[in-house]
């Protein structure tokens, strides 16, 4: 079998990957030390207070004159009075180490070239160096797929123009770490995908075309495959839950499936690499289905592959710095339509587990298509199993847009995540896993219904229903996540959102980087 088996719609061309290799144009903004220091402005950065201002003392009385406060995002300009319009040099306030967003507001300076000084690259002003770094690239994020004129000049302005590479703003990385600037290239690289994919309308990005990204990531990265399996063969391969969701679409349900392992780790020791399984929930679009959504909570539901697009990310991120795992990325894909064969309320379907579900309500469907996937990565004994979905609107309820559920069976793994989340300065925040809510799961006609009952708690009931398909597999990460940002921030704009990647990288980082070897797995 070839590497890469792909589905008749991508055989044939139809459908072609658009979104990653887009995601590549962040590293426009982070470029390379050259040493050269000509037509750098210097920039400092100013950690809480304007006397923490790792700067001379000129600078310092330019910030109290005009009160620069050095509150995160602040900026302070200081003119070059030899040049017209010319900048001598830049200040910029940040929180702490983890703040990327108050770095993203450097997105607005001048378009130019700007260099970091920072006296000694300790382990703290180097992490606040990162987070400069990756705040500046996010900061300079736009979705700007459907616009005649490409970036927009200035965050401000409506007025989009084609600006080349030269014309934007770009930081220097330090000379001193280039394996570290490949890390953050990557994780920009990768929320860029995400935000890409989570903001595509759904006519542009089906299930067809989550699979097209999925293999040019996967062609991207040596040690690579993937496997696509969709429409009827998704029976004959027995996943009839995600094919009795997805058949109502005109485009074809499907599942991804992605493994990779380390290419530079020798065949016989890669086998014995602990085996981190990830599934992401991929609807492309969710009408409700034939319990049909309101219009209002329609609007937003190209969003709900939001799971997908996160751990496709993460997919990127792990294989780019070839973390020492051997990775597997499922992907259930469907468009939960309405038509003539659509399922229904009460239907019972059959699941790849061998449990009847009756299903409780057609909106309920992301459960179902996760329920198939997840039955297969616990089949896989993988060490850690870690799925995102954009599942419930309760959990949103619960912790609004910006805070994604978790849920884990292993108090241990999460106390990790949440160390992890804590450094990165990401907000993730555990519901339980309450056995006492697992009886509303109870059914009269199938092994178990697919929703709780009116006024059930929406979020704790899904979970437990997707707890069933993967007990015994001891190290298991359920998120509910929104994957969105409601409206814009810095550095972060109205639209698709990676809620908790960088959490789950530091986490993963944590947990499997001790055998880490040199070097990146991408392809030249
Ligand atoms: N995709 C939605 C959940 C959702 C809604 C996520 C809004 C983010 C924002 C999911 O498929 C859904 O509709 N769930 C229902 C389940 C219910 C019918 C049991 C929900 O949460 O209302
Ligand atoms: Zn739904
Ligand atoms: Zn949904």
């Amino acid at each position: 079998m070839s590497r890469f088996t792909v589905c008749s719609a991508l055989r044939s061309q139809e459908v072609v990957a658009y979104n990653f290799p887009k995601c590549q144009r962040c590293s426009e903004h982070l470029v390379e030390e050259t040493g050269a220091d000509e037509g750098l402005t210097p920039l400092f950065l100013c950690k809480g207070a304007p006397e923490n201002l790792i700067a001379e003392p000129g600078t310092l009385k330019w910030a109290s004159a005009v009160k620069f406060k050095g509150k995160s995002g602040e900026i302070l300009l200081l003119p070059d009075l030899e040049k017209p319009a010319g900048l001598s040099k830049v200040v910029i306030g940040v929180d702490d180490e983890n703040d990327v967003w108050g770095s993203a507001a450097i997105a607005k300076l001048p378009a130019g070239a700007y260099r970091a000084h920072i006296s000694t690259f300790g382990e703290s002003t180097f992490r606040l160096f990162r987070s400069v770094a990756l705040g500046f690239m996010l900061g300079h994020y736009c979705f700007s797929r459907y616009k005649k004129k490409k970036i927009p000049r200035s965050r401000e302005s409506q007025d989009f123009e084609e600006l080349t590479v030269r014309e934007k703003a770009r930081l220097v990385w330090p000379t001193s770490d280039a394996s570290a600037r490949a890390e953050v290239l990557a994780l920009a690289q990768a929320i860029y995908l995400a935000r890409d994919l989570i903001t595509t309308p759904a006519e542009d990005l089906g299930p067809q075309h989550l699979a097209a990204e999925a293999t040019a990531l996967a062609r991207a990265h040596q040690g690579a495959s993937i496997t696509v399996i969709e429409g009827e063969e998704l029976l004959q391969q027995n996943y009839p839950a995600i094919h009795t969701v997805g058949r109502a679409s005109s485009r074809q349900p499907l599942l991804i499936d992605l493994r990779w392992s380390p290419p530079a780790i020798a065949g016989d020791e890669r086998g014995d690499l602990p085996l981190v399984c990830l599934v992401g929930k991929g609807v492309c679009f969710d009408t409700g289905g034939l319990d049909i959504k309101p219009a209002s909570s329609m609007k937003l539901m190209k969003k709900d592959m939001g799971g997908a697009a996160l751990l496709l990310a993460l997919s990127h991120v792990i294989m780019d710095q070839a973390l020492p795992v051997r990775l597997r990325l499922l992907i259930p894909a469907v468009e939960n339509s309405i038509s003539g064969n659509a399922f229904r309320p009460l239907d019972v379907l059959q699941t790849r587990a061998g449990i009847t579900v009756e299903n409780g309500n057609t909106d309920a469907e992301g459960r179902l298509i996760l329920c198939d996937a997840l039955t297969e990565a616990a089949a896989d004994s993988p060490d850690l199993l870690v799925d995102a979905a954009t599942l419930t609107g309760a959990a949103r309820t619960a912790l609004g847009s910006e805070i994604p559920a978790v849920f884990s069976s292993c108090d241990q793994l999460w106390s990790e995540l949440q160390d992890a989340a804590l450094e990165e300065g990401e907000m993730l925040w555990r519901l339980p896993l309450y056995k006492g809510y697992r009886k509303m799961l109870e059914s009269k006609v199938a092994d178990m219904a697919s929703t709780g009952g009116e006024g059930s708690p929406g979020a704790i009931v899904a979970a437990l229903f997707l707890q069933e398909f993967v007990k015994h597999v001891p190290r298991w990460l359920h998120i509910d996540t929104g994957a969105y940002n409601k409206s814009s921030k810095e550095g972060r704009p109205e639209g698709g959102e990676a809620q908790g990647l960088r959490a789950l990288w530091a986490f993963l980082k944590r947990r499997y980087q001790k055998k880490v070897k040199e070097g990146s797995s991408k392809r030249v």
